[in-house]
């Protein structure tokens, strides 16, 4: 059995030196407990014993670093993930959005596209998905190609249409793709509306005004600081009375944001920006 190598602290520091460097990410700022995790996940399966062979193995291969932003990015997702969040946009948020002539939605940190087309899904049951303009953001490349191709694996569409059907979806959920041996491809009409942009949460500003934003489940990997400047950004890119959907263990209540935002319904985390 492979002995798990320990990081000390000045390994890290190094290591996201070097990646920042080289890379252009800043890793920094993330929780120091997962990042560990993740780090020494990449080493296992690469067979790597310590830091230093980990960092000239990064420095020196690109192909080796992509794969190292997807196991340290984690991008563990699922379509309807927490129905009661989707039943209360349905319920809720929907209404309130149908009421604006265009809607921008900014959906941040989408990973590989299956939250987003759950949205999409709701909002072309509200007859509304031609009225909106949905950005998929990602700091992942590879997960931004595979969101942009709106192909799945067929074996999670069980798990998916109960998500469904719990969310409060009444129709078939399989009329939503066309399945081709074990993947399937969500349907054109309910894709169409989406622009996926790859975006760093940590080093880019923001890029238009939006009625809702979602980033569910991104800055739980995030130290408080690092969460704190998102949040602010979010913010300034919230249209007056915007909504901002949070991930369920996510909160902003410590945050500089707080007074400035209303609990719309805080058991699944969705806030709205107070009117000035
Ligand atoms: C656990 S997934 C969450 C996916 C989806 N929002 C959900 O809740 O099912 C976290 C996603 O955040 C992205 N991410 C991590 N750091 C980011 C950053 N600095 N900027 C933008 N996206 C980031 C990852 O690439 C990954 O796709």
């Amino acid at each position: 059995m492979m002995v798990r190598p320990v990081f000390e602290k000045h390994e890290m520091e190094q290591l996201l030196h070097m990646v920042h460097h080289v890379y252009g990410y800043d890793f920094s700022e993330y929780s120091k407990a997962s990042l560990n995790r993740r780090i020494q996940k990449f080493m296992h399966d690469k067979g790597l014993m310590d830091s230093k062979s980990l960092i000239q193995l990064l420095a020196g291969d690109r192909l080796s670093f992509q794969f190292f932003l997807e196991t340290v990015t984690v991008n563990v997702t699922e379509m309807f993930r927490d129905p009661s969040f989707y039943k209360c946009l349905r319920q809720q948020v929907i209404p309130i959005l149908a009421t604006y002539p265009q809607i921008n939605i900014w959906h941040a940190g989408c990973a590989t596209g299956e939250e987003v087309y759950s949205l999409c899904i709701l909002l072309h049951e509200a007859g509304l998905l031609h009225r909106c303009r949905i950005y998929a953001t990602d700091i992942s490349p590879a997960n931004l190609e595979i969101a942009k191709s709106g192909v799945l694996p067929l074996h999670h569409m069980r798990e998916y249409t109960a998500n469904y059907h719990e969310s409060g979806g009444v129709l078939d959920f399989s009329d939503y793709y066309t399945a081709h041996y074990d993947k399937v491809l969500i349907n054109k009409q309910i894709r169409e509306r989406v622009v996926f942009l790859q975006h760093n949460l940590v080093t880019d500003h923001s890029f238009n005004e939006f009625q809702l934003i979602l980033c569910r489940n991104v800055m739980i990997y995030f130290n408080k600081q690092l969460q704190n400047k998102v949040l602010k950004l979010f913010y300034e890119s919230l249209s007056p009375l915007g909504f901002l959907a949070l991930g369920m263990k996510e909160s902003l209540l410590f945050s500089e944001i707080k007074s400035k935002m209303s609990a719309f319904e805080s058991a699944v985390k969705i806030y709205r920006k107070k009117n000035k």
